[in-house]
């Protein structure tokens, strides 16, 4: 019999897997992503995580694979990580949630335990809790277990931050949390026990955290163009040496976290529509950037040649999910400009860099990935594109501190 189940085996039920397996557990991964389980019965990592490889290579005896939700139910332990988008209506979307809980309840057992992982809009644990209860007779927290175990940890990050970031546990009942807590306390982290509602605000709430504190320089940096200021002088007028600084830096804020959890607490919120402002702000980067253009391009950017630096939705992964690149894009594409993209993370076929500046009339960096910020790619672009090229760099990944500059002037300010 398995130690555990990690039901989802996306990017965060993946890594899990591998790290209970890696502390020892034997595990059963369960994905009805055939291509994924595919990837990963060849041996192969189906995205990037740092580390995550090796530890794939090194577990493999210990990792059996499945694709139905019922094939977890010989383990005790069932770990669920599985996605939770929201939907249009401002709610949170718990169908697939829903549907392995369909799957799994009539094989539930006395002494089975259910941890949500996932990040779910409050009550949801008690929802879920008594759900079972209700389909199925247990009493949770004696019979069978459910606990809300949110993930805090940031992709690209997983293996650093596992064994040492609080690991958050609230249980439904006498025994949930203490029989969660001997199962996560094998990744090494402290445990935190709480109540499930608590863990799942805790969760929601660490992201419109910062969510909201990027909102603040990307509402700044529009602010700016219509008051002819720098935001980066104006950030650093804010910060440098002042103790209750600590504005961030405006970039494009989104990906399948950031943009959607806020709205697990907008769904009955006590203050409708802050949090909806919040991501309007967000939102509206792109658009600024692109209105921006055209107002230094003539007026229009019709058949002009914009290079879109960055697919990922964050620097340096090669999840482009949720990311603003697109509605960049799209945004582009809507004023019948010519948009050549560059990224070299993602699995989206894209084209080099020397092909994509080439030309160009103006390149936008829309993710801040390491090597865009480097001379070698600032030479690129200055050698590569028109003459007169306008670089629009949001994240001043080139220490130039100009949100739209020429490139040839961003060379000379980077230089400095
Ligand atoms: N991605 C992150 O960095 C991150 C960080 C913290 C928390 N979270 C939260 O964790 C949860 C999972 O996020 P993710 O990014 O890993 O999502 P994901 O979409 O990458 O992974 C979900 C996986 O579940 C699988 N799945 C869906 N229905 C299934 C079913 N019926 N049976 C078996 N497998 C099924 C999908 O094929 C997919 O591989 C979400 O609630 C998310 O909000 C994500």
């Amino acid at each position: 019999m398995s130690d555990v189940a990690v039901i989802g085996l996306g990017r965060v039920g993946l890594p899990l897997a591998l790290a209970f397996a890696d502390a020892g557990l034997s595990v059963i991964g369960v994905d009805n992503d055939a291509a994924r389980i595919g990837a990963l019965r060849d041996g192969r990592m189906p995205f990037e995580e740092p580390g995550a490889q090796e530890v794939l290579d090194r577990v493999r005896e210990r990792l059996t694979l499945a694709e139905r939700a019922t094939d977890a139910s010989p383990a005790r332990h069932i770990v669920l990580t599985l996605g939770t988008p929201a939907m249009s209506h401002i709610e949170i979307d718990l169908r697939q949630i829903r549907a392995v809980l369909d799957d799994l309840l009539p094989h539930l057992r006395e002494g089975h335990a259910l941890h949500l992982r996932s990040t779910i809009a409050p009550n949801t644990t008690d929802y879920v809790a008594g759900y079972i209860e209700k389909h199925r007779g247990f009493e949770i927290g004696t019979e069978v277990f459910v606990a809300h175990v949110p993930e805090r940890i940031a992709s690209a990050k997983f293996f650093e931050e596992i064994s040492t970031l609080p690991c958050i546990v609230g249980g439904v009942g006498e025994r949930s949390g203490e029989v969660a807590a001997e199962l996560f306390e094998v990744l090494g982290a402290p445990i935190v026990q709480t109540t499930p509602v608590q863990a799942e605000l805790a969760k929601i709430w660490t992201n419109i955290l910062r969510y909201a504190n990027f909102a603040l320089p990307n509402l700044l940096m529009m602010d700016c163009e219509q008051y002819d200021a720098n935001v980066f002088e104006v950030v650093d007028l804010i910060n440098k040496d002042y103790p209750r600084g600590g504005m961030k830096l405006p970039g494009f804020t989104a990906g399948t976290c950031l943009r959607k959890d806020f709205a697990f607490s907008e769904e009955r919120s006590n203050a409708p529509g802050m949090l909806l402002a919040v991501s309007r702000v967000n939102e509206s980067v792109p658009l600024f950037l692109v209105q921006g253009l055209k107002r230094r391009l003539d007026g229009s950017l019709k058949d002009k040649k914009i290079a879109v630096l960055g697919l990922a939705f964050k620097s340096d992964t090669d999840d482009e999910r949720d990311s603003l690149s697109y509605k960049l894009i799209r945004l582009l594409e809507r004023e019948l400009a010519d948009v050549a993209i560059h990224d070299p993370h993602v699995p989206t076929p894209t084209q080099s860099l020397g092909d994509a500046v080439l030309d160009a009339d103006a390149v936008v960096v829309a993710t801040n990935h390491q090597e865009f910020g480097t001379r070698d790619t600032l030479r690129a672009i200055v050698e590569g594109a028109k003459r007169d090229a306008l670089v629009v760099d949001p994240w001043n990944c080139w220490g130039a501190a100009q949100v739209f500059a020429h490139a040839d002037e961003v060379l000379a300010l980077a230089a400095r």
